[in-house]
């Protein structure tokens, strides 16, 4: 599979969006235009990886210098405490500030992820032992909430007690995941989107899906933030719980793909012609399954299961997904809400960021922003 040829399009595409986004932000389509914003979605980090990636694979200046803009906006964005009071700061910051540190050394952009942790720290509930996703303290709907998607989160937190040396974020992302790992994911491997549990003592009350199908249903793209999601959190603990817990769902994903190997927006919504596709999440699975590939030993039977799953969605997604060559999108038929309606037939942001990031893991083994040292990589597509 050419996945070079894949990401040139994708770079072509992003220079082209540089100039027609003018300094702002892209979040999901309508009518096959990115919405744009000011930076005040939980999706602006991806527009940064997306530039940071392009820049680390072509060189080119005018990627990086694009992505610095952006990371000047985060300082902005924090400096204001513009559109923070939520838990996707690690969605963020990871993909802006900490990437900037990576690739450049930049001190002020460390700095900046540092306080980008200390603000997610500020939805850590003591008594509970839970980040909140969403809503103030003590909110009745929200105040005991946690949601699969924060796992991704938890990178960011993992990061900063490397950087400082304060053991209480990466505390913090342990214990919540933990707790995720326990209620959110079930004994059938497959996840609810959110949980709520009782602030004061932590105590589990009950599922509820927010995007998905139906409280109990598997919202794909949940699916797909668990298997990376406790991917990641192997990276950085080394506890095998957490590798098994992400081979287990990313088997659970792949069982249940139809036959392009591209999912469905929820594994249990009825499938007729009509059904609508997340592309996003086959892409997040892709590169959450890249990364357990690279901890498995090439004798291990899981390695060539999961590899084989891999090849086939990203040959789908290259050869059926992706944008025709002047779009603004990169990665066509993701799903954002379809409950509310809002942008189900679209590209995403965070679609297109993981695709490109996959094909990154595949041409040349990058694995993004989410962790910074070097690890022994295992396999070679
Ligand atoms: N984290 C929100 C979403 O996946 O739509």
């Amino acid at each position: 599979m050419e996945w070079k040829q894949a990401i040139e399009e994708a770079v072509h595409k992003t220079a082209k969006n540089i100039v027609r986004f003018n300094g702002l932000f892209p979040h999901v389509s309508e009518n096959q235009q990115y919405r744009l914003n000011n930076n005040d979605e939980w999706t602006n980090g991806f527009w940064s990886g997306i530039l940071w990636l392009c820049y680390e694979y072509s060189g080119d200046k005018k990627f990086k210098e694009a992505a610095e803009l952006t990371v000047k906006s985060f300082q902005e964005r924090i400096d204001n405490s513009i559109s923070l009071d939520h838990h996707d700061i690690g969605f963020l910051y990871s993909l802006s500030s900490k990437a900037q540190w990576m690739i450049e050394k930049n001190e002020q952009a460390r700095q900046l992820t540092i306080a980008a942790a200390d603000a997610l720290m500020k939805r850590w509930r003591p008594n509970g032992q839970y980040i909140q996703a969403w809503g103030p303290e003590g909110d009745p709907e929200n105040g005991g909430r946690i949601i699969i998607d924060c796992m991704l989160n938890l990178p960011l937190l993992f990061w900063a007690s490397g950087q400082t040396g304060n053991p209480a974020y990466k505390d913090a992302a342990i214990l919540h995941a933990d707790k995720t790992r326990r209620y959110i994911v079930r004994g059938d491997d497959s996840t609810f989107h959110t949980f709520h549990l009782d602030p004061e003592t932590g105590n589990p009350l009950n599922g509820e899906t927010h995007q998905g199908y139906q409280n109990g249903s598997t919202w794909t793209r949940g699916q797909a933030w668990a298997i990376y999601g406790f991917a990641l959190a192997y990276v950085y603990t080394k506890n095998p719980l957490y590798l098994e817990t992400a081979k287990r769902t990313a088997r659970y994903f792949v069982e249940r793909l139809p036959e392009d190997s591209v999912a469905y927006w929820d594994f249990c919504a009825p499938v007729n012609s009509q059904t609508k596709r997340d592309s996003s999440a086959s892409a997040i699975a892709a590169c959450g399954m890249m990364e357990i590939i690279s901890h498995l030993d090439d004798c291990d039977p899981d390695k060539i299961y999961f590899r084989e799953a891999v090849l086939r969605s990203m040959k789908s997604l290259v050869e059926n997904y992706a944008t025709e060559k002047d779009s603004e999108g990169l990665l066509d038929h993701g799903s954002y809400c379809i409950r509310r309606g809002e942008s189900p037939d679209d590209f995403m942001i965070w679609g297109d960021y993981y695709y490109l990031e996959a094909l990154m893991r595949l041409e040349k083994e990058h694995s993004g922003y989410w962790y910074e040292f070097t690890k022994q990589k295992l396999t070679a597509y």
